[in-house]
């Protein structure tokens, strides 16, 4: 077993994030005995996509790096590192791209949404992102990697890709990977439209909770949060068609580690004006603790390079012989 998973290193760490996807790699990280058999990484590589400034760009993965250790990551027993010091997340992107074809790409569901009608203006990058994070997964041979539903579909290209790869060279080289994806946390939706994932990319501020909001902040956020008049209802089943409610149930019940209908249960009758302040109150107790240790770590950018360094090499090394056997099945002298 092995677990591996990335996150792109542009904005802050937001409620989406940690509950589709970084909560699942701490549990998983605590579950493994050991061994560093657990890989997560910022994908900086995959954020060129979008414009940044270096400094900027610098910035961004020291605070992901501090985001997630202060999220319970522990470098020391997970290995913690960034794309870009690894070389063999490009160079296996690229010998997968003989592999991996347009038309699969073409589908691509993300990448849609992404450039929206200017296709033409796109970047290549965006338009080849899911074959790196092919590379990414099967240069270690990852059999597990947690992530939100969003990620599902770039999961099912990097086994097509897999697949494709072991039979057109006539090798057992990649192992398929599974797709680890919570069930009530699977896609957090904005607070101002049910409808949309939360994301940040957003325009507006008011849609998410970042690891970097304070108590009062988190507070606005979820008490002018889009609602509807009606109560809660007494059980999940009433909350059809009403995407806005259904969310925050949502979200209650996966930080109370309950489920929607005991939370409809509790709530049942009582209109959102009684189940915001608790919601709020609920957030802000899970959130304070990261927010106070990501702070503190944010503060000293030596450790936080030593941590990737250090994390890099580990993960160079495990890359290495999957990299290597790659080129050798395609008969490319390396
Ligand atoms: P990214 O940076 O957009 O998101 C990181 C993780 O957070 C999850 N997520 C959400 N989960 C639930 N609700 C939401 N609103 C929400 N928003 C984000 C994502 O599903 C993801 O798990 N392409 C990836 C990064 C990547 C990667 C990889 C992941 C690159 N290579 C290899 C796994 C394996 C991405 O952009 O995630």
């Amino acid at each position: 077993m092995r677990v591996l998973s990335g996150i792109q290193p542009t904005g802050n760490l937001h409620l989406g994030n940690y509950l589709g996807a970084i909560r699942n790699w701490v549990r998983m990280q605590d579950e493994m005995d050991g061994g560093s058999q657990c890989f997560f990484f910022l994908a900086d590589m995959h954020s060129i996509t979008v414009h940044e400034a270096r400094e900027q760009r610098i910035r961004n993965v020291r605070d992901m790096a501090a985001a997630l250790v202060a999220a319970g990551i522990d470098p020391d027993r997970s290995v913690l590192f960034n794309q870009a010091r690894v070389p063999a997340h490009a160079e296996l992107c690229w010998l997968l791209n003989g592999t991996a074809r347009i038309g699969w790409l073409n589908r691509m569901t993300q990448f849609k949404d992404k450039v929206g009608k200017d296709r033409e203006g796109a970047s290549i990058g965006l338009f080849v992102y899911p074959v790196l994070q092919a590379a990414d997964i099967l240069a270690y041979n990852a059999t597990h990697v947690p992530v939100g539903e969003d990620q599902k579909q770039h999961l099912e290209l990097a086994r097509d890709i897999a697949t494709k790869f072991n039979t057109d060279f006539g090798v057992e080289l990649f192992t398929l990977p599974d797709p680890i994806i919570p069930k009530e946390s699977a896609r957090i939706m904005s607070l101002r439209d049910g409808t949309a994932k939360m994301s940040k990319s957003d325009p507006s501020d008011m849609s998410r909770i970042n690891l970097t909001d304070d108590d009062d902040a988190i507070m606005q956020k979820v008490k002018k949060a889009k609602t509807d008049p009606e109560p809660l209802p007494e059980t999940a089943e009433g909350l059809t068609g009403r995407p806005e409610a259904a969310n925050l149930v949502g979200i209650y019940a996966t930080l109370a580690g309950s489920s929607p209908d005991a939370i409809c249960a509790e709530f049942a009758g009582k209109g959102f004006g009684a189940f915001k302040p608790a919601l709020g109150e609920l957030l802000v107790e899970t959130l304070r603790p990261i927010r106070t240790r990501f702070l503190e770590l944010r503060t000293d950018d030596a450790a936080l390079d030593a941590i990737l360094e250090t994390g890099a090499a580990k993960a160079r090394a495990a890359a290495e012989p999957t990299l290597r056997a790659a080129y050798d099945a395609m008969g490319l002298m390396r």
